[in-house]
């Protein structure tokens, strides 16, 4: 109930002119975002680095309504590949296809990800797709699959346990080495695509890890690049300690060595657990937000965890 709210105010264009108005908002965001300069996320990324953890820089944006911001978009992902190579950072790059075009017109999202990925290429990146509400699946894995026959390698995709058609579009997605993320997903569903009970979406995530290792098998087992940019297939991104645990059994039981799979989390979130598992030998891949659009970031992550509400309304009353 309440996570629906939570995720219905993210898209509300008057909660976001009303919280982002807020000094003390800002203030709580931080927790969860970089900062709003690269220059920021760049250091975050460089902290994260040196306490052995590689990273993904997101810049904050999404549902993109007009060309000219697709094209800056895009422009400014292009800023964010030439400083990770300036700066010799262990960082790949996070994008939303809604951000560079995708609900304005499909061949300016395919033009605008082409100029990503070329850069990426020529700096030896690795761009990830995110992936958005279910309207959105179908055409982002459509761009993916476009931008594969293309022939750019250097590109994956996030997948989520909780929508009913993953386990098939993993299985379809195989037809390449597709380096997937799995998530349990972020987005508010119906029942007719997702499961709406929590427990069906967290067997799914173990069902669909052990998807993505036996996929890896196929290919071979490629491993994260050694400047840790390029990651392995499987990209396994949760906080959920029982989800981890059941990877790491996975892993075993499959003889799957610790750099052909990664965990990742999010920035801010568990780092006793980030800590924990960088100590006990695995790769651990940290998403970094950074921008001025944190807004239906910020809500998502509030309706994720209700704590996260009473810390943001406790520092509206001691502010
Ligand atoms: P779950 O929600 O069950 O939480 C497990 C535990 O993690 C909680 O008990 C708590 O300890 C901790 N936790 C989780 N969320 C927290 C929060 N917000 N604040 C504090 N603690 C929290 N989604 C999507 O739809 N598309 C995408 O592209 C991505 N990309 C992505 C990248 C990465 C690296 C991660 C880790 C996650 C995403 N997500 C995403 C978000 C994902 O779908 C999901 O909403 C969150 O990860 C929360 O789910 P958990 O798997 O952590 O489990």
């Amino acid at each position: 109930m309440l996570r629906s709210l939570l995720i219905s105010l993210s898209k509300a264009a008057w909660a976001r002119k009303i919280v982002t108005h807020w000094k003390f908002a800002r203030r709580v965001v931080r927790r969860f975002v970089a900062g709003e300069t690269l220059e920021e996320a760049l250091e975050a990324v460089r902290t994260l680095n040196q306490a052995g953890m590689v990273a993904t820089i997101d810049h904050l944006g999404e549902n993109t309504s007009s060309r000219e911001e697709a094209v800056s978009a895009a422009a400014d992902v292009l800023g964010i590949l030439d400083a990770i190579d300036r700066h010799q950072l262990r960082s790949n790059v996070s994008v939303k296809l809604s951000q560079i075009g995708l609900l304005i017109d499909e061949d300016l999202c395919r033009e605008n990800l082409r100029s990503l990925l070329l850069k990426a290429r020529e700096t030896g990146n690795f761009i990830r797709i995110d992936m958005e509400d279910s309207n959105l699946t179908s055409p982002t894995i459509a761009v993916y699959r476009w931008a594969r026959e293309q022939g750019f390698e250097n590109v994956g995709i996030v997948l989520q346990s909780y929508l009913y058609r993953t386990e098939k579009d993993i299985q379809d997605l195989m037809v390449y080495d597709t380096r997937v993320r799995l998530c349990k997903g972020a987005y508010k569903e119906p029942a007719s695509v997702a499961f709406p009970e929590k427990h069906k979406v967290d067997e799914n995530f173990d069902r669909l890890v052990d998807q993505l290792f036996t996929a890896s098998h196929k290919w071979g087992l490629p491993a994260l690049s050694p400047d840790g940019r390029v990651p392995s297939i499987p990209g396994i991104a949760t906080h959920d300690q029982a989800r981890i645990e059941h990877a790491r059994t996975a892993a075993r039981m499959r003889e799957v060595d610790n750099a052909c799979f990664e965990f990742q989390m999010l920035y801010g979130i568990r780092r006793d657990l980030q800590d924990q598992l960088i100590a006990d030998g695995y790769t651990v891949r940290i998403y970094v937000p950074f921008g001025t659009h944190w807004y239906p970031y910020f809500m998502r992550r509030l309706a994720e965890r209700p704590s996260n509400l009473w810390f943001f309304v406790s520092n509206f009353f001691h502010r």
